[in-house]
C-alpha cells in the first residue's frame, strides 16, 4: 500500500535550510530517541556524515524518510574504487511500511547509476535486515571491511554485516574494502 501524497527528492546536506535540518533532527530522535542512545553499540563509533539525503515527505508535510548517501575514494583487494556510502537508513514510526524507504533506496541506486563514477555501494546493517536489503538488490560482503576510527586504522566489527550494491560494477562479495576513513 502507498501513503498518499508523498513528495521525494535527493538533497545536499550543505543546502538544507535550518527547518529540513530540524525535520531530520526530529525523525532522528522518533526513530532512535535520545534516551536509548546510550545503549546502542554504536555509539562510540566515529560515523562519516552524509553529503546528499534521499528525503520523502508524508502529505501533512513530516519527514517520514531519510536515506543518507556519501562518496569515499576507497580500495578493493588493493584496486582504487569509488564507494557509494548509504547510511542512517530511517523512516518515522508513524510512516512504516508504506514501501518509503524501499523507494528512497531504489531512487539512491537511481542516482549513484547516473553519476557514472561509482563501483558499488556499501552499508552495514543488523541481521534482522539481511533479507529486506537482499530483495532490494544488496549482496552480503562477508570479506574484510578496513576502516579509521579518530585517525587509527582498524577492522569494522561494529555493525554484524556488510552488504554491497552492484553500480558500475559488480558487488564485491569477499576480499578486503578499505574505506580510507571513517564508515556510515
Ligand atoms: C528499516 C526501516 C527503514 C524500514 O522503513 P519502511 O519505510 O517501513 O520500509 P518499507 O516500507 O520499504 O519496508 C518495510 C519492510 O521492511 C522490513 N523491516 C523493517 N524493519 C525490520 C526489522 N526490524 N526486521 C526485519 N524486517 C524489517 C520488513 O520486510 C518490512 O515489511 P513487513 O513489515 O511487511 O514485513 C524502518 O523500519 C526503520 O526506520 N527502522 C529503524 C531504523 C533502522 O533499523 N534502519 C536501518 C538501518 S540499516
Amino acid at each position: 500500500m502507498e501513503e498518499p501524497r508523498t513528495t521525494m527528492s535527493i538533497d545536499l546536506m550543505a543546502d538544507l535550510a535550518e527547518h529540513e535540518r530540524n525535520a531530520v533532527a526530529e525523525l532522528r530522535d522518533a526513530v532512535y530517541p535520545p534516551a536509548e542512545e546510550a545503549d546502542w553499540s554504536g555509539a562510540d563509533v566515529e560515523w562519516s556524515p552524509a553529503r546528499w539525503r534521499v528525503g520523502i515527505w508524508s502529505g501533512d508535510g513530516e519527514l517520514a524518510t531519510h536515506v543518507g548517501l556519501l562518496l569515499r575514494a576507497g580500495t578493493l583487494d588493493g584496486k582504487d574504487v569509488t564507494i557509494a556510502g548509504v547510511g542512517g537508513v530511517k523512516t518515522h514510526p508513524r510512516h512504516r511500511r508504506f514501501g518509503h524507504a524501499q523507494r528512497a533506496l531504489r531512487a539512491a541506486g537511481e542516482f549513484l547509476r547516473a553519476r557514472g563514477d561509482v563501483d558499488f555501494g556499501l552499508l552495514v546493517c543488523e541481521p534482522p535486515l539481511l533479507g529486506y536489503y537482499s530483495g532490494l538488490g544488496w549482496r552480503e560482503f562477508t570479506g574484510r571491511l578496513l576502516v579509521t576510527q579518530y585517525g587509527e586504522p582498524t577492522v569494522f566489527t561494529a555493525s554484524p554485516h556488510v552488504m554491497t550494491l552492484p553500480v558500475l560494477g559488480p558487488a564485491p562479495a569477499d576480499g578486503v574494502i578499505d574505506l580510507g576513513g571513517p564508515p556510515w
